[in-house]
C-alpha cells in the first residue's frame, strides 16, 4: 500500500493516541512486527511556528519508526502550511491533519473536529498545505460533527480533490466522543467513492476484527485502543492476513512490554524536565515521576482482558517509584499474580 509516493510494508497502523503513543511506545510496537505506519500525537501548528520546545518534543520520532507521520491541528491555511513546513524539515514521511478531535479546548479554535463543519474552510487549509509541501498530506476525520451533520463523505471528496494524498475515518461523531460504535459502513463507503487510500478506525481490539475490516473495502485499517490492550496486535492481524495463525503472546513476554517502555522513557529527553532551573536529583525526580504517569496511563488499557487484570491495574497506579513498579510487573507476570506486597498496597 502507498500514501502517495510513501511505501507502507503494512496497511495495518498505529492510530494517533495524544498522551499515549510516544516515541518510546511505537517504537515497541514497530519493534513487534506487523505495523505499516505510525502516527505521532497530535502537534499543535502554532506551537510548531512558533517553535515551542515542548511543542517539537511531540513531534520527535526515531529513524526506527519510520515510515511516520506527524499528526498537526489547527485552522489557520497559512499557519498550517508553514507547520507542514516544518513537518517536512523534520523529516516526516507525511503530514495529517487532525479533524477529528472533539475536545473542547481544541475544537472551539477551529481545529480538530469543528473543522468539519465548515468543510469548505477545511479544503482551504488543505490546499495550501498541499502547495506548500512535497511529503504527503492525509486527514483524519470523524463521522461527522453529530447525526445531523454526518459529513464525512461529502469532505473526504473535499479534500481529495484539495490535493489530500489519503484520509482515515474514525466512524463516529465528535457528538459521541467514544460511545456506541463506529459506523463501518460509512467508511466503506466513503472508501467506494473516492480515489485516495482510506483507512478505517474504530473498535478493533482483536486481531480477526483487523483482517475482517480490512476485507470490507478499506485500504488500511488503524488501531488505537487495541494497540494499547495488545501491542501484538497487528503483527497477530498480519499473521492471520497472510494465512498464518496468529502468534501466541506469553505472559512473560507481556510483562517484559512494559519493563522494556520504562527503560525507553528512562531515556527519553522530556523538556519539562531539563528545562527547569533546579538541581539534577530534583530533575531525575521528575522525571520518573513522568514515567509511572505514562505507566498509569498505559496501564488504564493494557490491564483490559488479563486474568486478575484489575489488581495489576490498582498496583500500578499505587506505586510512587520506578523500583516499585519493576516489581510489580515482574512478580504479576511471572507468576501471573501480583506480590504480596502489591496486594498489600491495593
Ligand atoms: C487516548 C486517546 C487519544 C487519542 N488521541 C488522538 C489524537 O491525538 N489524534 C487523532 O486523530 N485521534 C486521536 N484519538 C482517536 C484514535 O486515533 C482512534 O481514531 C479512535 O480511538 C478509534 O479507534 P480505536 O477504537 O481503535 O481506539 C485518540 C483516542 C484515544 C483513545
Amino acid at each position: 500500500m502507498k500514501i502517495g509516493s510513501v511505501e507502507l510494508p503494512s496497511p495495518f497502523a498505529v492510530a494517533p493516541m495524544a498522551g499515549m503513543t510516544d516515541s518510546a511506545f511505537r517504537r515497541l510496537v514497530k519493534r513487534h512486527g506487523g505495523c505499516g505506519l505510525v502516527v505521532t500525537e497530535m502537534v499543535s501548528s502554532e506551537g510548531l511556528v512558533r517553535g515551542i520546545d515542548r511543542t517539537l518534543e511531540y513531534a520527535e520520532y526515531t529513524e526506527e519508526e519510520r515510515p511516520v507521520s506527524i499528526q498537526i491541528f489547527g485552522g489557520d491555511p497559512e499557519k498550517m502550511a508553514a507547520a507542514a513546513q516544518i513537518v517536512e524539515g523534520m523529516g516526516a514521511d507525511i503530514v495529517d491533519v487532525n479533524m477529528g478531535c472533539p475536545v473542547p479546548k481544541i475544537a472551539k479554535h477551529n481545529a480538530g473536529c469543528s473543522l468539519m463543519r465548515e468543510p469548505q474552510h477545511a479544503a482551504t487549509v488543505i490546499n495550501a498545505m498541499a502547495k506548500a509541501v512535497k511529503i504527503p498530506v492525509t486527514v483524519k476525520m470523524r463521522a461527522g460533527w453529530n447525526d445531523q451533520e454526518k459529513n464525512a463523505p461529502t469532505l473526504a471528496r473535499m479534500v481529495q480533490d484539495a490535493g489530500a494524498a489519503a484520509i482515515a475515518v474514525h466512524g463516529r461523531t465528535a457528538a459521541q466522543s467514544y460511545s456506541g460504535s463506529a459506523d463501518w459502513d460509512l467508511v466503506a463507503r466513503i472508501a467506494d467513492d473516492v480515489s485516495i487510500p482510506v483507512f478505517g478506525s474504530g473498535d478493533c481490539i482483536e486481531p480477526e476484527q483487523i483482517v475482517a475490516k480490512l476485507q470490507s473495502g478499506v485500504e488500511g485499517v488503524l488501531v488505537g485502543r487495541g494497540v494499547l490492550r495488545n501491542p501484538w496486535i497487528l503483527a497477530q492481524a498480519e499473521d492471520l492476513a497472510a494465512g498464518r495463525p496468529k502468534r501466541d503472546v506469553t505472559l512473560e513476554q507481556r510483562g517484559q512490554f512494559l519493563l522494556d517502555y520504562i527503560e525507553l522513557l528512562q531515556h527519553e529527553r522530556v523538556w519539562d524536565h531539563e528545562s527547569r532551573p533546579t538541581n539534577h536529583d530534583s530533575r531525575q525526580r521528575s522525571h520518573d515521576k513522568w514515567v509511572v504517569n505514562k505507566l498509569r496511563a498505559l496501564g488504564s488499557y493494557y490491564t483490559k482482558g488479563l486474568d486478575n487484570g484489575s489488581h495489576l491495574r490498582t498496583a500500578i497506579n499505587s506505586a510512587e517509584t520506578l523500583d516499585e513498579l519493576r516489581e510489580i510487573v515482574v512478580s504479576f507476570f511471572s507468576g501471573s499474580r501480583v506480590s504480596d506486597r502489591a496486594i498489600a498496597q491495593i
